[in-house]
């Protein structure tokens, strides 16, 4: 069992008519001047903008409003969010949407006090010191960054002339952990089924980060890893045919929170690599999160399966429900793998590169993943087994088959 520390500050207001509590909540940690955060249409097509517009206004809180959040959110946007929060004297951020939306005030929320470019942060040139106290009305359980110390930004190709193509980033402390999260499982029932799918691929994901690792002592963590895993397994393809179904979505919404608020790392190692390897997927064809990382974890399975057979079969059986049947640990490991990539096809997930983007990828675009991916081939990805260009592209090639 590794040292850890265990830090999860974020005050979460769960439930049907959480949203009565969001000027309260504001009030609580000092918000006089509050910057509303959204993305596209959904939150304002559903009235929750206007639910939240209410909230603050009865309470006599004054705010400014900036939407236009896209998935995978980009640095241009985070930069005139900046802008405008300094204009306004803007004290609290409050996101109203998902992992999108989030990342983005929270990267404004950085880049407020931060002296230099708040891309530096993202790059390794920087440390922020501070960010500023942010709230979260949560529409989509997926990201988990409604608990999370993760922030991940996208900058343009345009403002990027060494690559040429975008690039996500990802820059993780304590400081931008939101204060509060008013989680309403209704306000998920609007979720096409492929966000959906996606969303539950990335709860999944992010238990499974942490769980394939050499750590094999952490009984408890493994046993709270393998229950959201179990849960959301059985929940996910259930709220597919019954989107409406509050029970089910709360089950998911949740599990989102916990699969990513650093509960399911205590004691462990964690790997990442997968998702380091989507990211450049995202960057370069600007698909969803968690279908690509549905395209990618199969192969990396399959690529670091002998470094832990036994952990990869403990997965096949207490999460899949492969049989044991007496085999070696490796063929019920490679059952197990077939088993998920049977469950990413069963919620209309992608397990390959092809059926995410159309196409298969050529050759030069797998290695420019993988250089990028490997920062110009000066480091790795993953633990379980320490992932370096050559690997990388491996990855990127059996996806492509
Ligand atoms: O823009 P709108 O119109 O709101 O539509 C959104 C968006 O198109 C829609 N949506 C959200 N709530 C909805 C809804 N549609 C109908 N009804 C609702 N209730 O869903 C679409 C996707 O939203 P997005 O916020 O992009 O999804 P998600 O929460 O999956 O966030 C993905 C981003 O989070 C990053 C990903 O890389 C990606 O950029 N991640 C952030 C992490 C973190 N901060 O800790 C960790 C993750 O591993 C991940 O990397
Ligand atoms: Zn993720």
């Amino acid at each position: 069992m590794q040292d850890f520390k265990y830090y999860a500050p974020t005050e979460v207001i769960f439930g049907r008519n959480s949203e009565t509590q969001i000027a309260a909540m504001v009030q609580k940690y000092g918000g006089k001047k509050v910057l509303i955060h959204y993305g596209g249409q959904s939150a304002e097509r559903s009235g929750l903008l206007a639910v939240v517009r209410k909230s603050l206004d009865s309470a006599g809180i004054a705010y400014v409003e900036l939407g236009g959040v896209v998935p995978n959110p980009r640095l241009s946007l985070v930069r005139k969010g900046i802008e405008l929060c300094k204009a306004e004297n803007v004290d609290f951020l409050l996101a109203v949407g998902g992992g999108s939306v989030i990342d983005s005030i929270k990267a404004i929320g950085y880049g407020l006090d931060y002296k230099g470019d708040v891309w530096d942060l993202f790059i390794g040139k920087g440390e922020a010191d501070t960010c500023r106290p942010l709230g979260v009305v949560l529409t989509i359980p997926a990201a988990g960054s409604e608990m999370s110390e993760g922030c991940v930004i996208t900058k343009e190709a345009e403002q990027e002339p060494v690559t040429s193509t975008d690039m996500k980033r990802s820059y993780d402390v304590d400081l931008c952990r939101p204060r509060f999260a008013i989680m309403n499982p209704e306000r998920t029932l609007t979720l096409p089924p492929f966000q959906t799918a996606c969303g539950i691929t990335d709860i999944m994901m992010h238990t499974m980060e942490r769980y394939f690792s050499h750590d094999d002592d952490m009984l408890i963590t493994d046993a709270v890893a393998e229950s959201i895993l179990k849960t959301v397994r059985q929940c996910g393809p259930k709220v597919l045919t019954a989107p409406l179904n509050y029970h089910l979505r709360a089950q998911i919404m949740w599990a989102g929170s916990i699969a990513h608020n650093g509960l399911t790392g205590c004691g462990t190692t964690g790997d990442w690599a997968t998702h380091n390897i989507e990211h450049e997927l995202s960057a370069l064809y600007n698909v969803a999160h968690g279908a690509g990382l549905a395209a990618i974890w199969p192969h990396w399975a399959e690529y670091v399966l002998d470094e832990n057979p036994t952990r990869f079969a403990q997965f096949a059986v207490n999460v899949l429900d492969v049989p044991n049947n007496f085999r070696s640990a490796k063929e019920t490991a490679i059952e197990g793998i077939a088993a998920m990539k049977q469950f990413y096809h069963s919620i209309g997930m992608p397990t390959s590169i092809q059926e995410l983007i159309g196409r298969k990828a050529t050759e030069e675009e797998m290695q420019l993943m993988a250089n990028k991916c490997s920062i110009g081939k000066t480091s790795t990805v993953g633990n379980l087994k320490k992932l370096a260009y050559n690997d990388i592209l491996k990855i990127y090639q059996l996806a492509n088959r």
